[in-house]
């Protein structure tokens, strides 16, 4: 019983949905998937980019893909999507919920607009996705793996990330919680911390010359993080080989916080 359903199905080709999966991290999540076989739905606030998105795996790795235009805070284009995705590719057997907003903009100069939207889509949009593929994974009875994107924000943060900290603090504990209800039906739950990445956006800030330097000195490793080193991880926690791991974060950060400074 428990132990089999534990278990994403060991055939690949499984259905994984990642939002925000047009550039960046989500990218580089689909780009992982597809290269262990998997069929892809990447689903972002930008359709046109997603659909881009969708042909380049589909002529890089021979798989089938698809994209979507799903803006992650609003509940009635996610279920939409799941629909949409599940027609096209079958069930979803995983779900990453990639899709993220950061501002940077300092504590006290933050006005409660933007501190709501990166709520919104951070945190909400989440708990949206979450809702409704699991509902259908339960259904199903065939278990499945969910993955939250959070961040080293999850447990540290800056003055100028209080909205930002707040959504990934709170996905941490969204995850656990989710992680106890839906074990009883063979769905796993976990996050991913990535460090410093290289993205779009962090781009800005990581692309200048003396920050170069810090990530020389601080980093064990000795160079910022890249996407496919995210997806790696992600294809990891939706394999059988991660059957016993739920309600945990593998932080993804090059030995960063392992330092004192
Ligand atoms: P990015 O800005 O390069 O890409 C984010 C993608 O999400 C974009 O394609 C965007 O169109 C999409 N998106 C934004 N709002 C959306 C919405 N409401 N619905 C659907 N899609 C939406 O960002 P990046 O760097 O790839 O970040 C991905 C995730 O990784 C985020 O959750 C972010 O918080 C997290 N992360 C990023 C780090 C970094 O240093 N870049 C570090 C730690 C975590």
């Amino acid at each position: 019983g428990v132990t089999k359903e534990f278990l994403v199905s060991e055939n690949q080709q499984r259905v994984v949905l990642i939002t925000g999966a047009a550039r960046g991290i989500g990218y580089g999540i689909a780009e992982a998937f597809a290269k262990s076989s998997d069929r892809v739905a990447v689903a972002d606030v930008d359709g046109e980019a997603a659909k881009q998105a969708a042909q380049r795996l589909t002529s890089a790795f021979s798989v089938q893909a698809i994209g979507v235009a799903c803006d992650v805070t609003k509940r009635s284009a996610i279920d939409a999507t799941v629909t949409q995705v599940e027609e096209a590719l079958g069930p979803i057997d995983v779900l990453v919920n990639n899709a993220g907003i950061c501002p940077f903009v300092e504590a006290m100069k933050m006005s409660p607009e933007t501190f709501t939207k990166t709520l919104d889509v951070n945190l909400v949009g989440p708990f949206h996705c979450t809702q409704i593929v699991a509902a259908r994974m339960i259904e199903r009875k065939a278990g499945g793996s969910i993955i939250f994107i959070t961040s080293l924000n999850e447990d540290f943060t800056n003055p100028g990330q209080v909205d930002y900290a707040s959504s990934k603090g709170g996905l941490r504990m969204q995850m656990k919680a989710f992680a106890l209800a839906l074990g009883p039906h063979g769905i796993r739950c976990n996050a991913v911390a990535p460090g410093i990445m290289l993205t779009d956006m962090t781009a800005h800030h990581w692309e200048k010359p003396e920050n170069a330097a810090y990530i020389k000195t601080r980093v064990a490793v000795g160079r910022i993080g890249l996407p496919h080193d995210i997806g790696g991880v992600c294809v990891f926690l939706a394999s059988p080989a991660a059957g016993y791991v739920s309600g945990t974060t593998i932080t993804v950060d090059g030995g960063f916080t392992a330092s004192c400074p």
